[in-house]
């Protein structure tokens, strides 16, 4: 299957409904994909925005919990059904794989997983894999798989939702059209992420976010590689239109390393933050009050889990799910670029992004072997901006390469005298 190829417009901005996808073919449009953790927020999301994209597709909603999964196949129609698989029982995986053309793992948590089992039975029953891990050992460790997804000829992208994930594409074409300009080289990156209370997505985002405060975060300066506290280094940076300015703090996110290693550029960092400003504040105390080895620690952050949720869902509904992604690099030249997407809910918005990934790959785009959103081999040039235009349905706010006064709301205030 060829990649879908579209001229490049370095400088596009695309916004809910002014871009026509393209169609695509029959081949594609009957293709068989299995989503696990079909049954909660990411993974069901994933699921509806597939059957939006390409109602002829065949999709598999699999999990534990059949009573969820039927409720979500009989919203998406006549072409889906449910399977109960437990990604800790292989035989379970594998059975569930027969016949499908690709899996999309959505049944985190990422963090502190033993192993990569579904991408171990995609490989072993050659099918084509992407995940939403947002956790960068687990992401390492699927790229050990390489030369075993490359000996199966299985294409495989791990990271693939919406940060990291788009948020990766857009870095990957920042730095690209940086590139493009001669005596221009890429300095600086930096992943802002705001998500208000938890965005609409489940428990496990929650279990994420207090696992990841268990460790140190990874950046990189001057091409060195350096750790910092998590949830430290607060920036009060400018989301534009529809967000406003958010208090943003340093979180242990793949996308860092993945974008040091592959785009090379020199200093590195991600940052998160949310609201109501409360949170930000529980999280700060969370990591200064409980040691690291009991918020590393799963089943002790599920007990956690257990008593924050109520409490999370009840702020939830008036902190509403917006999201936003602001990605800045900046250049040898001082010429500055920056790319933003917002959406009004993060629970519709990951699951339309993994979908794009998804397509991405259906479209064989992606190579045998496991890569990182920004890697050719896994996404080329020529799919990314179709990658971008799928991922973008929707947003409020989606621009790439504009200078920052151009979507700041009070473009003086950015960032000034923070290092990484
Ligand atoms: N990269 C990104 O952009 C991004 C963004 C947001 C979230 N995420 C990640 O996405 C993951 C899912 O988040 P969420 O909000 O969708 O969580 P969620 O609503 O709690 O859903 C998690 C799902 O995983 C399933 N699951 C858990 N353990 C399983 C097992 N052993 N076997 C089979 N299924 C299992 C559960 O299914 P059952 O209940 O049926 O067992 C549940 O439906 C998290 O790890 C989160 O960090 C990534």
């Amino acid at each position: 299957m060829a990649p879908t190829s579209l001229p490049l417009n370095l400088n596009f901005k695309i916004t809910a409904t002014a871009t026509k996808l393209p169609e695509l073919p029959e081949n594609i449009r009957n293709s068989r994909v299995l989503v696990l953790g079909g049954t909660g927020r990411v993974g069901g999301s994933t699921a509806t925005a597939l059957s939006n994209l390409c109602p002829d597709l065949r999709i598999v909603v699999a999990g534990r919990n059949r009573e969820k999964g039927e409720a979500l196949v009989a919203k998406l129609g006549g072409n889906s059904g449910f399977a109960r698989v437990d990604i800790d029982d292989i035989n379970s995986l594998e059975t569930a794989l027969k016949g499908v053309d690709l899996v999309v793992h959505a049944a985190g948590p990422f963090q502190q997983a033993e192993k990569c089992s579904v991408l171990e039975a995609a490989i072993n029953t050659k099918t084509a894999y992407i995940d939403v891990c947002d956790d960068t050992t687990y992401a390492c460790r699927a790229k050990s798989l390489m030369s075993r997804a490359l000996a199966a000829n299985v294409p495989a992208i791990t990271t693939a939702g919406i940060y990291p994930g788009v948020s990766s594409v857009m870095a990957a074409e920042l730095v690209r059209a940086a590139e493009s300009e001669s005596e221009d080289k890429p300095e600086r990156l930096r992943f802002y992420y705001y998500t208000a209370g938890t965005g609409g997505a489940g428990p496990t985002i929650l279990a994420t976010s207090f696992l990841l405060l268990g460790e140190e975060v990874v950046a990189y300066n001057k091409g060195e590689k350096i750790k910092l506290k998590p949830y430290s280094g607060m920036l009060n940076v400018d989301f534009g239109k529809g967000i406003g300015r958010r208090n943003v703090y340093l979180l242990n996110l793949p996308e860092v390393r993945s974008a040091h290693e592959i785009l090379g550029v020199p200093t590195v960092s991600a940052r998160f933050g949310t609201s109501p400003f409360f949170w930000n504040w529980g999280m700060e105390a969370m990591t200064k009050l409980l040691p690291s080895e009991y918020l590393r620690d799963r089943s002790k952050v599920q007990r956690l889990v257990e008593l924050f949720d109520p409490v999370v869902r009840a702020t939830d509904g008036f902190a509403g799910e917006r999201v936003s992604m602001r990605v800045d690099l900046e250049r040898s030249s001082g010429r500055n670029t920056v790319g933003i997407f917002s959406h009004k809910s993060l629970s519709v918005s990951v699951g339309i992004s993994t979908a794009a990934f998804a397509l991405a790959v259906l479209e064989g785009s992606t190579q045998p072997g496991v890569w990182f959103p920004e890697e050719t081999q896994g996404l080329p040039i020529e799919a990314r901006e179709v990658l971008l235009n799928r991922a973008s349905q929707g947003t409020i706010n989606f621009a790439m390469n504009r200078s920052p006064w151009m979507i700041e709301t009070n473009p003086k205030e950015l960032g000034l005298g923070i290092y990484v």
